[in-house]
Order: structure tokens, then sequence, then C-alpha cells
């Protein structure tokens, strides 16, 4: 796994501003000529996007944690598969909005203490990291309070309340500091110009 192009994903809890900040930074990086592929996950690729629909929708107890984590380990093979490696592979930057650490945090901690299989599936399936993480850290009741806002539809996980939100602010953390080298924490309670500008310096190591 050494293609060439530069994979960069953006983590957080609903409504932290992840989408907001995945968009911004492929702005920027086109205004300077590069070569962008935004994406997101769960989803990414039209089969890992049916997948999205079963995940997303419909009763919050409709999963067992255990058959959760497959059906997202399934979406993220396929979209890796389809769209991120041949991306890379082409020289582009991928720009992911949640990849492995969510599935690590959700269903890892928050949904039972499954971290073990979340990992082995990953290693045996996946296997590839992103070369650098953005985790914007977000008080857990804006950030339910934004997520809601959207009525999307797809509710299913903002469902389980503001104390899920608080357990898993406190598990994105904790994998900040399991993985220091990879994943950068970011302040998003903050002006989304702020943020990103402080989010390009970090992809880029110049100032915005
Ligand atoms: P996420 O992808 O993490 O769920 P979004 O980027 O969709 O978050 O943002 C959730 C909501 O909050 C959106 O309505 C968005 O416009 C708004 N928002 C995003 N960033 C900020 C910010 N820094 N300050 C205020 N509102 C924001
Ligand atoms: P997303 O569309 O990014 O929601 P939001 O914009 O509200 O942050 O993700 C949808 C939900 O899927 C979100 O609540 C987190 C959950 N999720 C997992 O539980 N595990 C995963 O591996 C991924 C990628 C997402």
């Amino acid at each position: 796994m050494t293609a060439p192009g530069r994979f960069v994903t953006f983590e957080g809890i609903d409504g932290s501003g992840k989408s907001t900040q995945a968009r911004l930074l492929a702005d920027a990086l086109r205004r300077r000529g590069q070569e962008v592929v935004e994406t997101r996950e769960p989803g990414g690729s039209p089969g890992a996007e049916e997948i999205r629909r079963l995940l997303l929708e419909g009763d919050p107890g409709r999963w067992s944690a255990e058959t959760e984590i497959l059906l997202f380990t399934a979406a993220r093979r396929d979209h890796l598969e389809r769209t991120i490696l041949p991306a890379l592979e082409a020289g582009k930057v991928v720009i992911c909005d949640r990849f492995a650490d969510s599935t690590r945090v959700y269903q890892g901690i928050t949904r039972g203490a499954l971290r073990e299989v979340v990992d082995r599936l990953h290693e045996m399936m996946i296997g590839r990291e992103p070369d650098i993480t953005l985790l914007i850290d977000m008080d857990p009741q804006m950030g339910l309070r934004r997520a809601l806002a959207r009525k999307t539809g797809e509710d299913r996980f903002e469902a389980f309340g503001l104390d899920m939100q608080r357990r898993m602010r406190a598990g994105f953390l904790a994998l900040a500091r399991e993985f220091p080298d990879r994943i950068r924490v970011v302040d998003g309670n903050r002006a989304a110009e702020t943020i990103a500008a402080e989010v390009f310096e970090i992809v880029t190591g110049t100032p915005a």
C-alpha cells in the first residue's frame, strides 16, 4: 500500500463540523492546483452508499453491535477498493469525512467493549490508515444541537442522545492519545474560517 497520494480524514462527534471543514480544506487545496477527491463514510462508493442507508435509517435498535461492525467494515472495504485507493494511486489528495477511527469509537467503545473485534477486522479487511487525521473536538451539547437541527432522516445514531455524545467525545480524545503521530486535535468551538486556517496549516505545513 504505497500509493503516492495523500489520505486525509476528519473525525469527531456528530455536528462537530467535519463536513464543513472537509469542504473548506478541499476548496483551499484545489485553489492551489491540487487534485482532490472528497468522500465520506459510511458511503463513498455506490455499494457503500447502499449500506449507508441500512446503517443510518430506521430503529436505533435495528442492528446488534456486532452486525453493525460487519456492515461498516463491508462498506469501508468497498469504498477503499473503488474510490480511495484508485485516487491515491493516481496521486490525488483524498479527503474523507470519517473513517476507521469512527468504528473504533462508535462500535469499539460505546456499543460494548468490542475494540478488539474492530481492530482484528480492520487488520484483515482494511489494513490502511490515513496519513493524517483531524479530530474536530467539540462540546457534546452544541454538537448534538447542530446535528439534530439538520433533520436529514439519518438520525439513528444521533437518537442515542447527549450521554452517548459525551462518551464518544472522550473516546475520540483517547484515540488521539493512542495515535499521537497521526491524529491532530483541533478546537471546533470557533468560527469555521478560523478552524479551516489551522487545518490547512496542519495538512500542508504552510499558512493559509
Ligand atoms: P458534521 O459533519 O461533523 O456533522 P457539519 O459540518 O455538518 O458537522 O456541521 C453541522 C452544522 O453546524 C451545520 O449546520 C454547519 O453549517 C454548522 N457549523 C459547522 N461548523 C461550524 C462552526 N465552526 N460554527 C458554527 N456552525 C458551524
Ligand atoms: P455522518 O454522516 O458522518 O454523521 P454526522 O454528519 O452527523 O457526523 O455519520 C453518520 C453516523 O454514523 C454517525 O452518527 C457516526 C456513525 N458511524 C459509526 O457509528 N461508525 C462508523 O464507522 C462510521 C463511519 C460512522
